[in-house]
Order: structure tokens, then sequence, then C-alpha cells
């Protein structure tokens, strides 16, 4: 379902040369996984997941969602396939702050050309699905961190779209919270969705369906290094 062909991208270090965030890496993933992308800071997740999401022009190789070429697409098409066809989940969750949750998970549809009535009714709807319909009126403010991700994953998912794409979804949660995040896309996961999370937790990952590293911007198909408790 997406295709990832040896993908490389260069970037331009500042003050001369060049890094190699990713390095030729070639990956599938069914309709229906629950992948984690794991690897040391600086090994290339981040970039794999933007390139992955048509947020990052790779310098070679190619990302293939579905039956589409994303880098074929022209920038116009290839941000209308953002909007529908991927759901980037942040970090910091990057709500609007003056949105309530309800806005907050309407906007996208809004930016996809839905009518207000059809956001605002998508919106209500995955509010649900996620527990947080009691929140609908709050301000990302008004919120406990493990909820506004959870709002977060709403912006995500309005839209239906055919992958998630989650860049450390935890990293700003407690354990506990964490692992109640991970446990919402476990049963997303289980609803069919597809997913590939990017995480440095590994205990987290092993939670997944399958788990992907990287080193210095290539897979790394060595057996995982020894996690001491
Ligand atoms: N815009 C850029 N210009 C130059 N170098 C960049 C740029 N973006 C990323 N890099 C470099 O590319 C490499 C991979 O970065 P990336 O953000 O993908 O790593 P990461 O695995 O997500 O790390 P972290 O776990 O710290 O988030 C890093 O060495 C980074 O410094
Ligand atoms: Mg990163």
């Amino acid at each position: 379902m997406i295709r990832v062909d040896n993908l490389t991208k260069t970037f331009a270090a500042p003050g001369g040369g060049e890094v190699h965030a990713l390095a030729g890496v070639s990956l599938w993933i069914d309709r229906g996984e629950f992948v984690a992308v794991v690897g040391r800071s600086g090994s290339g997740k981040s970039t794999l997941l933007f390139a992955m999401g048509g947020l990052a022009t790779p310098t070679a190789g190619h990302v293939q969602l579905g039956e589409t070429r994303v880098y074929d697409l022209d920038r116009e098409a290839r941000a209308a396939l953002r909007r529908t066809e991927v759901g980037f989940v942040f970090q910091t969750f990057n709500l609007v702050p003056y949105l309530t949750c309800l806005e907050n998970v309407a906007l996208p549809a809004l930016l996809a050309g839905s009518s207000r009535g059809e956001a605002t009714d998508a919106a209500a709807r995955v509010l649900e699905r996620l527990g947080m319909s009691a929140r609908s009126r709050h301000r990302p403010a008004q919120l406990s961190v493990g909820e506004r991700q959870r709002v977060g994953i709403g912006r995500a998912l309005v839209n239906g779209p055919r992958v998630l794409l989650a860049d450390e979804p935890t990293g700003n949660l407690d354990p506990a919270t964490a692992d109640q995040v991970v446990d919402l896309l476990r049963e997303l996961n289980g609803e069919g969705q597809t997913i590939v999370m990017v995480t440095h937790d590994l205990r987290l990952a092993a939670r997944a369906g399958r788990i992907v590293r990287l080193r210095s911007g290539a897979l790394d198909t060595d057996p995982p290094e020894r996690v001491t408790a």
C-alpha cells in the first residue's frame, strides 16, 4: 500500500558539505499494518516519515501511495493528496490554540472542501470515536496533554486517510499516558487503519505489528541491540 523505493534525501549542510538523511531506503507497508520506525536521533526517521507523506521531496527514489507515485504529482495535486490520503500526528500536537477541539478536528475537512456542516459532523463522529465528545468545546489549553494528543489524532483521522503517520506521538507524554495513546493507535489499527509511528521508545515500538530500524539513513537489518532494563 505504501511502497518506498531506494529513497535518498540529501541536505546541503550549513557551512558546506552534505548530510545524507536517507541513503537508499526501500520499504513496503501493507494495508492494515502498524509499523514502528525506531533509530537514534538523526538516523532519518522524521525525514522518512515526511517523505512518505509527501512533505519532503526526495533527492532520488520513489514513494508510492496506493497506485500513485507521490512525487510524480505536481505541487497542487500532491497537496490535495496530503490533505485527504495522509494524516499526520505530531509530538507537539500542533493544535490551533484559539479553536475548540471540534473546530480543530473539523479544520482539515474544511480545507479538503467539505461544507461547514459536513466538517462539523465528521469531527463530531471522530471525537465520539475517541471518547472526547465531552471535550468538544474545550480549547487545547483546557485539556490534559493526553487529551490534546487524542485531538491531534482526531484531526489526522477526520478525512479518512489511507495512512496515519505519527512522529513521536508520545514524546511529550508521561509513560502511562503514552501507553494509552498507543492503546488507542492499536485499537484504530484493529479497525483497519494503517499506521506508521516513529518512536524512541522501544517498549512502545514493541507494541506495533512490526519494527523498522534506521541507522544513519539506512535500514538496519542487524539483530536488535540488547535492551537492558
Ligand atoms: N533541513 C535540513 N537541513 C540539513 N540537514 C537536515 C535537515 N533536516 C534534517 N537534517 C539532518 O538529517 C538527518 C536526519 O534527520 P531526521 O530529522 O530525519 O532525524 P530523526 O531520526 O528524526 O532524529 P530525532 O530522533 O532526533 O527526531 C540529521 O542528521 C539532521 O541533522
Ligand atoms: Mg525526528
